[in-house]
């Protein structure tokens, strides 16, 4: 189901004969969200010959399908940091973050683009949240942040006090990221929509091997090839494994739900810091205002059952806002960092001309206008003085090895239980279901859908996890480093280039 922001407006692809004509760039930025489209229109603008490669379309994946809440607060964010990195570090990280809103927010001035300035709140549902909600305080006051404690709010849901960071925004990505586009052709730059880079190759000029998305899921076959001198990697998790940023991250997926509600519908925005989760944030549209609850989130391909939390999170709305009518369903993933801090910078360290940005958490809006500013800086030769706060290969990084550990040994158990589970499991799924089932050398994953059932390998390409089932997005993830994959195994997104094989 299309999101709120996505609900008829998805583009076409880029006709194969236009394709064919782009041969070289300053600098090819893969991705078509957030990040890649800022810094490409960034980079257009000071005269760079930029082409950005989308494999599906813009905002396909996480920036169409976000909650679109831009703002420095961002729940227990900044306490995390805080007890990681201590307050220089905190100080450089909130900076570029508030630099990145007020970019994000001058341009919707400047393009007639609008928003809504509303409060945000990181708060406790109950006693036990308050320590979490307290140190984010103690978080913002140390990043220089004039954030307010508040005992009571105005709001129909458990509410046992939080901080409140007044002015902060909320947007609609689409047309932000349409925006982008029109100021990227505008300077001459080309965007090529459902094209997949597959590889990059070469050291000094670099090659970008494309396919388009629509052709044959299985082969990894280039087309067409773009020689550029850099090349930007803006693909949420970094589709080349070189540099390892699989590894160095976790993929977690939530949920999001908007309703029509009779009455008052909460204006400020609200985060809970405790479990489980809740998001809730208001949205103009032509038809009137709606209410956005989010939450439901897991590690990809992890959750047993993920419909059981979506459904939890839909009588939680229902409860506290009654009468409310359910009009939209979307999710999506980011990826969260071990230490914390995004990564920003070269994929390999020193090699300057192959760059990526990753490591939102969540928080992309404001994270991924600050990434765009901190490369399209680097590639133009100046320099953000927050930038330290997100380089990709940095010292800061130690303290993020206890939990790297961790994060890859509950890898590895995944890994040994995908290939040894399917064992035990056996018959046909019921409608909206999937299975994997069989012994290691004839696994095969099978799954339900409007009465069609589709069999796949359950082998993930990326590096031989064995997918789960999503029952809420009916859809197959992998468990090891969140690739997904539609019931026929054609790849949605992740690090992952190509999709599930077909059952013979
Ligand atoms: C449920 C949810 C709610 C969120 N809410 C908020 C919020 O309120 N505020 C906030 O600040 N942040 C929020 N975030 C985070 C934010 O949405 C993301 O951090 C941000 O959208 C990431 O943008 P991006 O451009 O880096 O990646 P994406 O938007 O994921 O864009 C990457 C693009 O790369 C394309 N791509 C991938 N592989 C290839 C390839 N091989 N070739 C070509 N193209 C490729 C994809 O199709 C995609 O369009 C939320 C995240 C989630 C999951
Ligand atoms: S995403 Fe890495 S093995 Fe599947």
């Amino acid at each position: 189901m299309p999101s709120l922001w996505t609900d008829g407006r998805l583009e076409n692809p880029t006709p194969a004969g236009v394709i064919d004509d782009v041969n070289t760039a300053d600098v090819v930025v893969v991705g078509a969200g957030i990040t890649g489209l800022t810094t490409a229109a960034l980079l257009a603008r000071a005269g760079k010959k930029v082409v950005v490669v989308e494999a599906r379309h813009v905002g396909a994946a996480t920036t169409g399908n976000t909650t679109g809440k831009v703002s420095a607060l961002q729940g227990s964010k900044l306490a995390n940091i805080a007890q990681k990195h201590g307050a220089d570090r905190l100080r450089a990280y909130v900076t570029g973050n508030t630099e990145g809103r007020e970019w994000l927010l001058r341009h919707c001035d400047e393009h007639g683009l609008s928003y809504q300035r509303e409060d945000d709140h990181a708060y406790a549902q109950n006693e036990k949240g308050l320590s979490t909600a307290r140190s984010v305080l103690s978080a913002c006051k140390e990043a220089g942040l004039d954030a307010q404690w508040v005992d009571e709010a105005d709001v129909p849901f458990p509410f046992a006090g939080g901080v409140r960071l007044r002015e902060q925004a909320q947007f609609d990505p689409i047309p932000y990221l349409s925006s982008l586009v029109a100021e990227l052709e505008k300077h001459g730059g080309t965007l090529l929509q459902g094209v997949r880079a597959t590889t990059v190759s070469g050291t000094g000029p670099l090659r970008v091997s494309l396919r388009r998305t629509a052709e044959a899921q299985d082969t990894r076959d280039a087309q067409h090839t773009v020689t550029a001198q850099r090349v930007v990697l803006a693909t949420g998790t970094p589709v080349l494994d070189r540099g390892f940023f699989f590894a160095r991250m976790e993929a977690k997926r939530s949920y999001c739900l908007a309703f029509d509600v009779p009455g008052d519908i909460t204006r400020s925005m609200y985060l809970s810091v405790d479990s489980p989760t809740r998001s809730v944030r208001y949205a103009p549209t032509p038809t009137g205002d709606k209410l956005i609850v989010g939450g439901a989130g897991h590690t990809v391909g992890r959750a047993d059952h993920p419909k059981n939390a979506v459904t939890e999170l839909a009588r939680w709305a229902a409860l506290h806002y009654p009468g409310a009518v359910q009009t939209h369903y979307w999710s999506a993933q980011d990826y969260h960092p071990i230490d914390e801090l995004p990564y920003v910078g070269p994929l390999l360290p020193k090699f300057e001309n192959l760059l990526v940005a990753t490591g939102f958490d969540k928080w992309g809006m404001t994270n991924g206008v600050a990434a765009a500013l901190a490369l399209s800086s680097r590639i133009l030769g100046g320099r953000m003085d927050w930038a330290a706060a997100f380089a990709s290969w940095s010292p800061h990084e130690l303290s993020g090895i206890p939990t790297a550990l961790q994060l890859n040994m509950q890898v590895g158990l995944h890994l040994a239980k995908g290939w040894v589970a399917p064992l035990t499991a056996s018959g046909e799924p019921e409608e909206g279901q999937g299975i994997v089932s069989g012994a290691p050398w004839r696994m095969t994953a099978t799954s339900v859908v409007d009465g069609v059932t589709r069999t796949v390998s359950p082998v993930c390409p990326h590096l031989g996890g064995v997918v789960t089932w999503n029952d809420s997005d009916l859809a197959w993830e992998c468990p090891l480093h969140g690739s997904r994959f539609a019931p026929d195994g054609a790849l949605i997104e992740g690090p992952a280039t190509r999709g599930l094989t077909p059952s013979q």
